[in-house]
Parts: structure tokens; sequence; C-alpha cells
């Protein structure tokens, strides 16, 4: 095997270096060795980068590997194969497994699974309450010393501001810890099948306002205030929230935001089929919340993209609109359905694509070998992908679910190659291991 790779003649679009430029790039021992034009491949394998995309390993910020307890839908194993498949080094996982991710010994368990794996790191993501359940506060401080450095109660919103402002305070006494919200008042969504308007009329179904994502979001914020906590807050979906954001920001609060893949393409009218796998939460809302997303994201007011990537059995996801669980898998498809959706119409260019999936993700994250910049001495977890490649989203998937909202849709851009620590996760377009 050897122990030098080179990627010849990529586009280099490194955000966090102000890079974007046709370079090589060699890597040695696990670390980038040179960037720069016509370097020496002797004695490494080289990869020919010809009119492809070299950028950071795309870092995932929020996913659901149901590992441990839902075994049948996804594993830490498999989640990171659909992950690397994605262009992905690093990922991090929610809490809502079974038993709940709310102790330094579940952290540990899907740690060593990970590194068993050996296909991305994963940052286990902590719960902020026992059990989810909204009451007494997990284990944070013994999380942290296992390494966690975000919280989350995804799934569910943390019920009160009480504890929202227990726990921001008491993870403030810690360096970098951040509090990921899922944004939602429960006695506002309950029963919601959809985003709450014209189409759950027509659609006959039962509807959750976007009040219920802006009451936890303008309550969240005024705790963020309250406190001086870093809070982050998950799949934003409405334009009220968004402009929630952007006046916390403008008014200096500790505060970032992520938007899905899925939040970005599709809308409450895409329902009209009664697809359950475009029944997520929060719910797809109207064409002009997802304007006002892409125009955040774009403007930086949303930091990151986040797939949100919720795996679900098929018998589950067949049922009736109403009984199927919320959720769409999106490793597999974040980085195509950005480069069709976004950046192929000029919305955004590459490069703050690459931003919002790699760099951003992994500075929020504290996932510091991650998110570039690519030079001599970092760690050489980087992705290569092709612009111009289109393919059918179609099973077999590498998740053990197949749940996907982007199902029989083409997408433009496709990764060629994973590298995880110098060692190819993904090559040709096919997982390594
Ligand atoms: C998530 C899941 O399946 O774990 N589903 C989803 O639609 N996002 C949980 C959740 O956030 O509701
Ligand atoms: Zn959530």
């Amino acid at each position: 095997m050897a122990e030098r790779t080179l990627f010849r003649g990529a586009r280099v679009v490194d955000p966090a270096a102000g890079l974007d430029d046709v370079m090589d790039v060699l890597v040695q021992e696990g670390g980038v060795a040179a960037v720069g034009s016509g370097l020496d491949g002797l004695g490494s394998t080289v990869l020919d980068c010809e009119g492809l995309v070299l950028a950071p390993g795309l870092v995932d910020m929020h996913a659901h590997l149901r590992q441990p307890g839902r075994e049948d839908k996804e594993t830490v194993e498999t989640g990171c194969r659909a992950a690397a498949a994605g262009g992905f080094t690093a990922v991090a996982p929610m809490a809502n497994t079974d038993p709940v991710a709310d102790n330094a010994a579940v952290i540990h368990e899907i740690r060593d699974l990970a590194v068993q794996a050996d296909l991305c790191n994963v940052f286990p993501v902590g719960a902020i309450t026992k059990g989810l359940e909204g009451e007494f506060m997990a284990d944070i401080g013994e999380m942290v010393e296992a390494g966690v450095r975000m919280f989350s109660d995804d799934g569910r919103c943390v019920p009160t501001a009480r504890i929202l402002r227990n726990a921001l305070t008491y993870a403030k006494t810690f360096d970098d810890v951040v509090l990921a919200e899922h944004c939602e008042d429960a006695s506002l969504a309950e029963g919601g099948q959809m985003h709450e308007g014209y189409h759950s009329y027509t659609l006959g179904l039962a509807g959750a306002p976007g009040e219920a994502e802006e009451i936890a979001v303008a309550r969240d914020l005024a705790v963020a205030r309250l406190t001086g906590g870093r809070l982050h807050l998950c799949h934003l979906s409405s334009a009220r929230s968004v402009e929630l954001v952007r006046r916390a920001k403008a008014e200096g609060l500790r505060v970032t935001a992520e938007v899905t893949p899925h939040h970005l393409v599709f809308s409450d009218e895409d329902l009209v089929a009664y697809d359950t796998n475009l029944k997520v939460n929060p719910p797809l809302r109207t064409a002009e919340d997802r304007a006002s997303l892409r125009a955040a994201l774009a403007d930086g007011t949303i930091d990151a993209i986040a797939t949100d990537h919720a795996p679900h059995a098929v018998e589950e996801k067949e049922a009736e609109f109403d009984r199927a669980p919320p959720g769409t898998i999106g490793l597999e498809t974040a980085l195509g359905a950005v480069l069709t959706e976004l950046v192929g119409p000029g919305l955004m260019d590459v490069r703050r694509a690459v931003e919002a999936m790699a760099v951003a993700p992994a500075r929020i994250l504290g996932a510091a070998d991650h998110g570039g910049p690519i030079e001599m001495g970092r760690p050489a977890n980087l992705v290569v992908f092709d612009p111009a490649a289109s393919w059918v989203v179609e099973p077999p998937f590498h998740s053990k679910s197949r749940n996907s909202a982007f199902l029989g849709r083409t997408l433009q851009g496709r990764v060629i190659h994973t590298m995880l620590r110098g060692e190819l996760t993904v090559t040709d377009g096919k997982p390594t291991r």
C-alpha cells in the first residue's frame, strides 16, 4: 500500500485558506505534505483530478445513526459508510438513541463503534436532559470530560426556558461547549403532519404552523441573551426564524444555525402525492420560507448545512401518512443536492457551499482536524468531487435505510474520493471498506 497519495490537478477549494486554484495536493503519513503545482508523484499513488474539485472533507453536525437501539435502521458502521460515500469525514450523531446518549458510557460505546468502522470521525452529541425527558439535566460534566462538545435533546425541544437557562449557564463554564436546540413548541406542533397552511387544508392533513418553531426560536434567543451561553439552532425551516436569528446575530448573541438540504430543496407543495419520505420534522414549509432559507444560507445568517439524516424502516415509512415517522436519509445526497439546487442555479458559489458543509460545522463542533485549511502538516481529511457528473438517486444505498426524500431525482455533482487521515475511505465513488 502506498504511503503517499498525490491528487493531481484538482481545483482546490479551501475557504479556510482563501484558496480556489488548480493545484496538486500531496498526502503522506496521514497529513498534507505539500500543496502546489507540478508536485512530484514518484512513489505515490497518483489520482488524476482534472476537472474535479478537492475540498476539506465534509462535516455533518446533525445525523441520526440509530445505534445503540435501532440497528435495524442504521448502525454506526453503515451510517459512517453512507457518510463517507457522501464525502463526509466527520459526523455528529444525535443523542436520541436507545439507551439515550445522556452519559459517558453510551458516548464511549458509540465512539468505539466508530473507531472499529474507521470510516469517519464521529463526534457523539450528548443529551441535555436525562432520557431526553426535559426534567433533569444529563451528566453534562461527565460527558464534557469524555470529550463531548455539543449537547442536544434533538427530536424534542428543551421544554422550559428554566431548564435551558440552567443548561446554558452550566455549559458556559466549559470552553467551547455548545447547546443545539430542536426548536419546536410541542403544544402547537402536536399532531401536525405537515406545515399548516393552504396545502395542509387541501390535502386534509393536520398542520403544524411555522409559529411552533418561531416561538421556540424567540424563547431560546432570549435565554441565550440572558445567560450569554452558546446556542446552536438546528434545522431552521421558517422565514421568521431566520429573521430572528439575523437580528440576534446583529445584536452580538453567541448563536449559530443550520439548515438541511431537504428544507433548501422542497416545500409543502411537494406533499401532493403523500410521499412519506417528505414527511420530516420540522415540516417542509412554503416556497417563500424556502427562498428565505436559501438567501440566509448564502449571506451567512445560517452558518451551516446539516443533513438531519434520519433513517427509518421501510414498513414504517410505508404506513399511512399520519402514522409514518418523520425523517429522510441525507448523507449520500447532501452534496449533490446543494450543488444541483443552489450552486447550479447561481444562488451561491462552490466556495460558500464548502464553507457551509465543512468549515462552519467543523468550527461549531470544535472538530479542529476538519474543515481545512488544506496546508502542510494538517490532517488529510479531504473530499474530491466531480461537479459535472449526473446521477439518479436510487437504491441500493450504503445506509441501511432507503427513506430518501430525493428518490428518483437526478443530481449533478458526485463524490469521487473521500480521505480520512490520509487513507481513502472512498475511491472512484466506492467505499474501500
Ligand atoms: C428525527 C429522527 O427521526 O430521529 N426525525 C426528523 O424528522 N428530523 C427526529 C426529529 O428531529 O424529529
Ligand atoms: Zn430535530
